[in-house]
């Protein structure tokens, strides 16, 4: 008798085990379990033989009977668990303070960049590109660049194959500017430049400048002094003194080298700074676009963008714009 029994359990089980698949509601889940724990389950029905067998099977049948009731009380828990999971409603609680989401910011060699652009833009200048690119003719020969100059150096400047160098500075944009057009030309070109220079905390091998063009019938040094102390008043702020010193470019005569007097607030010791360098056009330069020289003037001037931010935000080491540190970027 005890084996028939025993195969019987063996059979509910195996029932069971199909009857609770695919249970997806609580109500198949409570028929489940009435079929197979209620007091008229075939399980509970088992338990009448406990008191009819003889006295050395009832721990078997005992043990059997309460491994399989307990399986199945197991299963329906289960069940019962990953129903409520599935059906769960998300709580928001909306008295919790919100997630900060991180936003990202403009450099800040891009957001000086702009408010070059902004006052420059405003006096009717155009933007133009240019290329990092660039070939001997652009970047030096039309530029009055002799060939002894040191900065055609292989020390100083990086050549790639097939005649093509990162450009040194922005002016090359100049000559590019002015083949593709007739005076007059207001410009302004932006970008990136390339020197062969050790990385230390005032030189990088990459940094931007913002090179300025105009060229016109009566342009003099005087409106490029005007333009270019106006210039600084707007990004240093509108006391800002400034200084035109005698220097030298190929491609300007005369030429200057601006500074701009920082001073202490506090001790009011200061002094002055360059923040770029400018000219009236080089007839050489005008001879080498095929502009007559004689009928048109200009002046050209440009500026290293990481200097004017290290001199506004007072920044003393230039690699700190290009190391991406998220503690220095978020400041601005
Ligand atoms: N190209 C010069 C430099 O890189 C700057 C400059 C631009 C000077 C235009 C005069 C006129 O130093």
């Amino acid at each position: 008798m005890l084996s028939k029994i025993l195969n019987d359990l063996d059979e509910i089980q195996a029932k069971f085990e199909t009857d609770s698949r695919d249970i997806d509601d609580n109500k198949l889940l409570e028929n489940l379990r009435v079929k197979y724990l209620g007091r008229k389950s075939a399980l509970t029905d088992m338990f009448k033989y406990m008191g009819q067998l003889p006295n050395d099977q009832k721990p078997i049948l005992g043990q059997k009977l309460n491994v399989l009731k307990n399986l199945i009380q197991d299963r329906l828990d289960h069940i019962k668990q990953d129903l409520k999971v599935k059906t769960q409603k998300i709580e928001i609680d909306l008295s919790l303070p919100g997630q900060d989401v991180f936003r990202g910011k403009i450099h800040p060699i891009m957001q000086i960049l702009d408010e070059i652009k902004e006052f420059f833009v405003g006096l009717g200048f155009t933007i133009e590109i240019g290329r990092e690119a660039e070939n001997d003719f652009y970047n030096f020969e039309a530029l009055n660049i002799p060939p002894d100059h040191p900065s055609r150096d292989m020390q100083d400047t990086f050549y790639l194959h097939n005649e093509l160098l990162l450009r040194t500075h922005t002016s090359p944009v100049q000559i590019r500017t002015m083949e593709k057009q007739q005076p007059p030309i207001r410009m302004l070109a932006p970008g990136r430049c390339f020197r062969k220079d050790t990385p230390d905390a005032t030189h990088s091998p990459m940094f931007h400048q913002v090179e300025g063009l105009v060229v016109d019938k009566n342009t003099s040094f005087a409106e490029l002094k005007g333009i270019l102390l106006a210039f600084a008043r707007f990004m240093f702020g509108s006391e800002t003194k400034i200084r035109f010193r005698p220097s030298f470019f190929p491609f300007t005569e005369p030429s200057a080298e601006v500074d701009i007097w920082w001073e202490n607030k506090n001790t009011g010791a200061g002094n002055w700074l360059e923040i770029l360098g400018c000219g009236m056009v080089d007839p050489a330069v005008f001879d080498a676009v095929n502009y007559d020289s004689e009928l048109y003037s200009g002046y050209a001037f440009g500026m290293g963008i990481e200097r004017i931010a290290m001199l506004k935000y007072q920044i003393a080491d230039i690699r700190v714009f290009y190391n991406n540190d998220i503690r220095f970027l978020t400041q601005f």
